[in-house]
């Protein structure tokens, strides 16, 4: 899945490696044995098997965990397949590592754990019995074959837990901007809503149902080959509501990095570990263009915009803001700008 081996249109944005890059970046991922301070660990990808890793990382230094792994299908991963087992089965191997985790992580942190509707049913069960479950948010993925004899799969759950009841969650840094159906008026004033040129929009709070996702393809340039890569403009809600400037975001099923590009354009501190080194590099790839890039696509002034509302968001060449200042340590060479919608 290098560059080059496969010819691709003029217009496709895919990310790729060159043969040097590749080379490069294998050079930069981390290998076990890992050092054992976290300090040494700060802003790594790891190419190895986490569930053999877990054993050995520091204890009670993650803020925040993201769960990606390999949902209950038949899916390859590079040269790796995942066997789809019975819902049963895939509980058994979710629960085999999953409280392995859990002596990573503060007392405060929270946990988000990715899966369909058919395996998120037994991620539940095993996040139930260790730490505490608060949501499950459901995405609609745009994309998805539509199927003869049942409904086409278009949605995704995503659980939001935490490990105690004290912990950290900014509902003012993930609100969403949506048109308004019925603009009301109190004495000729908007009544919580704002008039722009573009439109009138609401800013509304964030709930756990979310149709505002589009999952990266060929023309976006967040795309990248891996097969189930996760749109940079979820992992900024995840990050933004769960964790804060300089926080720990561990993300032990990398893939293409989605995690750790976003950990890198909102200024918080990443671990991440990737098997597949093919896809580790990619990841480190995509942390470095993320220091001359940091927007998220779908985000901007500060808010988190509905699906085709591109004409409407300001212009801005990163999403930082006022209330969400960031990268300035991580060496960023972009400016904070300040949001033209407030
Ligand atoms: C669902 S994908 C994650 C996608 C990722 N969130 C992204 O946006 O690209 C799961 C990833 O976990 C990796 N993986 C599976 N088992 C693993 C293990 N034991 N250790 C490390 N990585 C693993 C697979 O190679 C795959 O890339």
């Amino acid at each position: 899945m290098e560059n080059g081996d496969k010819h691709r249109a003029p217009r496709n944005r895919t990310l790729t490696l060159t043969p040097l890059e590749h080379q490069r970046m294998a050079d930069s991922l981390l290998r076990p044995p890992l050092p054992s301070k976290p300090a040494s660990l700060v802003d790594q990808i790891v190419c190895a098997d986490s569930l053999s890793l877990f054993a050995t990382l520091p204890r009670a230094f993650v803020d925040l965990l993201i769960l990606d792994p390999p949902y209950n299908l038949n899916k390859q991963f590079g040269a790796e397949t995942f066997r789809e087992m019975s819902l049963a089965e895939y509980e058994s191997w979710f629960e085999s590592w999953f409280p392995s985790v859990l002596p990573l992580l503060r007392p405060t942190a929270s946990l988000y754990v990715c899966g369909d509707w058919k395996s998120s049913v037994a991620v539940h069960r095993v996040l139930d019995r260790h730490v505490i479950v608060r949501s499950r948010i459901t995405w609609e993925r745009e994309k998805g074959r539509g199927a003869k004899s049942n409904w086409k799969n278009a949605s995704e759950d995503i659980w939001f837990a935490t490990v105690s009841n004290n912990y950290f969650f900014d509902v003012e840094a993930v609100k969403l901007k949506r048109r308004v159906i019925a603009p009301y008026r109190v004495n000729g004033e908007p009544k919580d809503w704002q008039e722009t040129e573009n439109g009138d929009f609401r800013l509304t709070h964030p709930s756990n149902l979310w149709t505002d996702l589009t999952v990266p393809f060929w023309s976006m340039p967040e795309n990248t080959d891996h097969p189930t890569q996760k749109p940079e403009k979820l992992l900024a809600k995840l990050l933004l509501a769960s964790s804060r400037k300089g926080d720990f975001v561990f993300d032990p099923f990398l893939g293409s990095g989605t995690t750790v590009v976003v950990a890198r354009k909102f200024g918080r501190r990443f671990l991440g570990v990737e098997m597949n080194e093919h896809f580790a590099c990619l990841a480190a790839k995509r942390v470095e263009l993320a220091n001359d890039d940091p927007s998220v696509q779908g985000y901007a002034g500060g808010v988190f915009w509905e699906r085709n509302s591109l004409n409407a968001q300001p212009k801005e060449i990163s999403p930082v803001t006022d209330e969400h200042p960031m990268l300035l340590e991580t060496g960023t060479p972009y400016r904070v700008t300040k949001s033209k919608t407030k």
